[in-house]
């Protein structure tokens, strides 16, 4: 084990919490710290808080450290990653080895109603991680970017060295700012920083404003789905045990120096098989025993019709993506229905 101490942020958050979850049963010692905003439903973040082994009244209070009871090698707090003030305290505090940034303010469409959230989790929260990992020495940032760096890439399957430099929303443009932030901190302060452009995750525990709870509530609910794009649409959708296993490799793998090149890597994170809209609609309609009512709807604006991942960097490392479609629908459908009777 070559860090001890990982410092995860959004470990309330959907990739957040299961990643703590897999180091904590390694043996890492974890320091999670989430804003738990209300951008979805806090309930479900506490729940996976709870999961975790800290109880909601100890997590709900500002900047005041909880300890887990179920995992004695788990603290959480309740920070602002933008806090300029708390944050470089807590580094100092708790010394990490390693940091793993997830917290963002995450979602394309909501980045057309809210753009300030977006540059204060995004870039301003990212500023200041980049400088409490120059000022504590932090041996390896792994922070989080996404696949709509690529917006309408014609180009497919998506890779490293295609040009990103035309986001077609305000998210994406964060998600390649974070990336061209990290490269400057890795040139300047010899910080090893790899960046892991995520391809859309889903799984149990996963998020509600994305296609496979939206449509599992609509469905067993009997409310109409929307279609968007009238299903012309593919995602390379990546269930989050791989994700995770990702994420870990990615970490025990810093970047290495080539010559007058800065410690900075970046690496597509994704399943490598696209799947359409309408096929997921089907494993889910099949899994759930239920036929969707659908709305044929337009495209909506920020998005992107396809989505498919080259990961063969990572592979190179020894990722490789093995959960297909209708296992992952059919993992995700049990931990749904169980999640939604407990209540
Ligand atoms: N899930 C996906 O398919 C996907 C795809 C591409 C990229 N990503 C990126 O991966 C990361 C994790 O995504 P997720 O799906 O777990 O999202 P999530 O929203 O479930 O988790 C993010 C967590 O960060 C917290 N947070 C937001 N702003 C914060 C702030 N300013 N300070 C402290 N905490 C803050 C939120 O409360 C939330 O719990 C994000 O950076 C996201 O942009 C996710």
């Amino acid at each position: 084990m070559q860090y001890k101490k990982i410092f995860v942020t959004g470990a309330a958050g959907f990739i957040g919490f299961h990643l703590s979850k897999k180091l904590l049963e390694q043996g890492y010692e974890v320091i999670g710290l989430d804003n738990i905003n209300d951008y979805y439903d806090v309930n479900l973040k506490y729940a996976r808080l709870a999961e975790l082994g800290v109880k909601k009244e100890d997590a709900e209070s500002w900047g005041l450290m909880a300890n887990a009871k179920s995992f004695p090698q788990f603290k959480f707090i309740r920070l602002k990653v933008e806090n300029r003030k708390a944050l470089p305290k807590l580094f100092e505090q708790e010394k990490p080895d390693a940091v793993v940034h997830l917290a963002a303010q995450a979602g394309v469409r909501y980045s057309l109603e809210n753009p300030e959230a977006y540059i204060d989790s995004n870039i301003v929260g990212f500023l200041n991680i980049l400088e409490c990992c120059r000022h504590y020495q932090i041996r390896h940032l792994v922070y989080a970017s996404s696949s709509s760096v690529y917006g309408t890439n014609a180009k497919i399957p998506f890779s490293e060295e295609d040009r990103v430099d035309y986001p077609v929303s305000l998210y994406a443009a964060t998600k390649k700012s974070n990336e061209l932030m990290a490269h400057t901190y890795s040139h300047l302060y010899q910080i090893p920083t790899s960046g892991l452009r995520f391809f859309t995750v889903y799984g149990p525990w996963g998020r509600p404003d994305m296609a496979p709870i939206l449509f599992t509530s609509a469905i067993t609910e009997g409310r109409t789905i929307k279609v968007f794009n009238r299903g012309d649409m593919s995602r390379d959708f990546t269930y989050i045990d791989d994700i995770v296993a990702g994420i870990i490799i990615t970490m025990n793998n810093p970047p290495v120096k080539k010559g007058e090149k800065p410690y900075y890597q970046l690496f597509n994170i994704g399943n490598g098989s696209p799947v359409s809209l309408m096929k997921f609609i089907e494993t889910l309609e099949k899994e759930l025993g239920q036929v969707a009512v659908k709305n044929m709807m337009s495209m909506q604006p920020g998005d992107v019709p396809r989505t498919w991942a080259d990961t063969s960097h990572l592979n190179a490392l020894g990722y490789s993506s093995t959960t297909n479609i209708e296992e992952g629908v059919r993992k995700f459908v049990a931990w749904y229905k169980q999640y939604h009777n407990r209540k």
